[in-house]
C-alpha cells in the first residue's frame, strides 16, 4: 500500500518538476530575445511524440522556433551537399536514420557462439553516422586554442555541472580560447526516454554546450561517439588547433595541459596514458571481454587510455579518413589506436596522465593529495564532490615541497 502511494507521490512529484521545467523553458525562449550565442541549438530531427498534452502544446512552440530557425539554415544545408575538399560536408548531412540489424551476419557459424551483447553489437555494427538531435555548428567559430570534449550520458548532469565549474569552464587565457562540448547519445532507459530528453535539451538551452546524436549511449556503443565526433569536428572546426577528448569523471588541469602544449609543435600528436602491446581480454565476465571472432590478434596495436587525450587538429582530421577504413570496433579507445596503426602514427606517452588511476602505491594517503595532482593533467576517476575539493584545494595558496617521490610520476 505504502509503495503504491509513494510511487503515486513519485510520479505528481515528477510531473511537478516536469512542469516547472517546461515552463521555465518556454518562459526562457519567449523572453530571450538577445541574439543566440555561437553555438545554438539547431535540432535537425523530429524529437518523439509526447502523449501530454501540455508538453505537445510546448513542442508545437518549439518546433516554431526550431522551423523558423532551422529554414534559415536550409540554404546552408542545401549547397552544404557539395562537398567541400576530401570528401568532407559543410554541414551534418545525415539526416535521416537508416540503421537495421544485418540479418546476413546470422548466417555465419562464428554468430551464434556469440554472447547476446555480442550479437546485438554485431548486428548494428555496420551504422556508424547518425542524425543529430543537438548540434551546435557554431562552437568552433573563430580561432579555438582548445576545445574540451566530453563523454557524457544524459543522466549525469551533475558531472558536466562540476565540469563547467572546474576543468571544462569555457573562458579565454592570455588570448587562447578555451570550448567545451559534451557529447551524447539517447538514453538507453526507453521508457524514461522522453522525459530525460526534455531536461537535456534545457539544460543545453542553457548551457549551449551538447552534441547529441540519434544513437544509444552504451558501453560498446562509445565507438559510435568517436567516429561521429570527429566527422562532426572535420566538418565544422576548422580553426580549432588542439583537442582534449575525455571522460566525464576525470580530473583534469586545464592549466597543465596548456603548459604542456606552450612546448615544441608536435606534428601528429597524440598524448596521454599509452598502453604498448595489450592483451585483448579473453575472460567471459571482463567488462572489456571480447570474442575471438571479433579480434583474433595477441596484442592490440599501440593505444592510449580513452579516460582523457591530447590530440590537435591536423591529426584529428587524418584519424577521421582512417577511421572510414576500419569497421568498428567495440573498444572506444583501443579503436583510436587501431586508426593510428593505419596512419603509422605512435600515441605519446605522458606520466602526468593517469587514466588507468593511480596504479603504483595504490593505497597510498598521497594519491589523494592536491599536491600530486597539481602536478598531473589527467586523474581518472572522481566524484563530483571530490573533484570540486580537489579542484578547490589546488586552487587555493597552496605549498607543495618542490619535488614529489619518483614513485608517484
Ligand atoms: C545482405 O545481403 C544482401 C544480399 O546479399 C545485400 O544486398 C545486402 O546489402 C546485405 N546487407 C548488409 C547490411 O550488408
Ligand atoms: C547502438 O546504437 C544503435 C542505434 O541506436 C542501436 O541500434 C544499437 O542497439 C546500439 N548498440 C549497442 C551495443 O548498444
Ligand atoms: C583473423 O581475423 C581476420 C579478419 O577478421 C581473418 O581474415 C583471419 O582469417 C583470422 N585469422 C585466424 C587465424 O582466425
Ligand atoms: C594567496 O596568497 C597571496 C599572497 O600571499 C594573497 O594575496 C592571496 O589573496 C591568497 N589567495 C588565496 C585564495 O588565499
Amino acid at each position: 500500500m505504502n509503495i503504491w502511494r509513494s510511487r503515486r507521490l513519485l510520479k505528481l512529484y515528477c510531473a511537478i518538476c516536469c512542469a516547472i521545467v517546461l515552463s521555465l523553458t518556454v518562459f526562457h525562449r519567449s523572453y530571450n530575445v538577445s541574439p543566440e550565442p555561437t553555438g545554438a541549438p539547431v535540432r535537425l530531427d523530429r524529437a518523439p511524440r509526447v502523449q501530454n498534452r501540455g508538453i505537445s502544446q510546448f513542442r508545437d512552440y518549439a518546433l516554431k522556433q526550431v522551423v523558423g530557425r532551422r529554414s534559415k539554415s536550409l540554404g546552408v544545408m542545401v549547397s552544404g551537399r557539395d562537398r567541400g575538399g576530401k570528401g568532407v560536408a559543410k554541414q551534418w548531412d545525415v539526416l535521416t536514420n537508416n540503421c537495421h540489424p544485418n540479418h546476413n551476419i546470422t548466417r555465419a557459424n562464428w554468430f551464434n557462439d556469440l554472447d547476446a551483447k555480442f550479437k546485438e553489437y554485431v548486428l548494428y555494427r555496420h551504422c556508424r553516422y547518425f542524425p543529430m538531435i543537438l548540434n551546435h555548428p557554431k562552437k568552433c567559430v573563430g580561432d579555438v586554442y582548445l576545445l574540451i570534449v566530453v563523454k557524457s550520458i544524459i543522466t549525469q548532469y551533475h558531472r558536466r555541472e562540476v565540469i563547467r565549474q572546474t576543468w571544462g569552464k569555457e573562458m579565454e587565457i592570455d588570448g587562447k580560447r578555451i570550448k567545451t562540448l559534451f557529447l551524447l547519445g539517447t538514453s538507453s532507459n526507453v521508457n524514461e526516454r522522453s522525459h530525460y530528453q526534455k531536461l537535456l535539451e534545457y539544460e543545453d538551452r542553457l548551457y549551449g554546450d551538447i552534441l547529441q546524436w540519434d544513437f544509444t549511449d552504451s558501453f560498446f556503443n562509445l565507438t559510435l561517439k568517436e567516429v561521429n565526433f570527429l566527422k562532426w569536428f572535420s566538418t565544422y572546426c576548422h580553426r580549432v588547433q588542439h583537442i582534449f577528448k575525455g571522460d566525464d569523471d576525470v580530473f583534469v588541469s586545464t592549466e597543465n595541459i596548456l603548459e604542456y602544449l606552450k612546448g615544441p609543435g608536435i606534428p601528429n600528436l597524440f598524448v596521454g596514458d599509452t598502453l604498448h602491446k595489450a592483451r585483448p581480454i579473453r575472460k567471459k565476465d571482463n567488462k572489456y571481454y571480447v570474442p575471438l571472432a571479433l579480434y583474433n590478434k595477441t596484442f592490440y596495436p599501440s593505444y592510449v587510455g580513452g579516460a582523457g587525450f591530447v590530440t590537435n587538429q591536423a591529426l584529428a582530421r587524418k584519424l577521421y579518413q582512417a577511421s572510414e577504413t576500419l569497421e568498428l570496433y567495440p573498444i572506444d579507445d583501443v579503436f583510436l589506436g587501431m586508426c593510428l596503426e593505419v596512419l603509422g602514427v605512435s600515441p605519446i606517452s605522458h606520466s602526468g596522465f593517469k587514466t588507468f588511476g593511480i596504479v603504483r602505491n595504490k593505497n597510498s594517503k598521497m594519491n589523494s593529495d592536491p599536491c600530486l595532482y597539481k602536478h598531473m593533467l589527467v586523474v581518472h576517476k572522481l566524484l563530483t564532490a571530490e573533484l570540486l575539493e580537489m579542484w578547490a584545494a589546488i586552487h587555493s595558496n597552496l605549498t607543495c615541497s618542490l619535488k614529489l617521490p619518483r614513485t608517484f610520476i
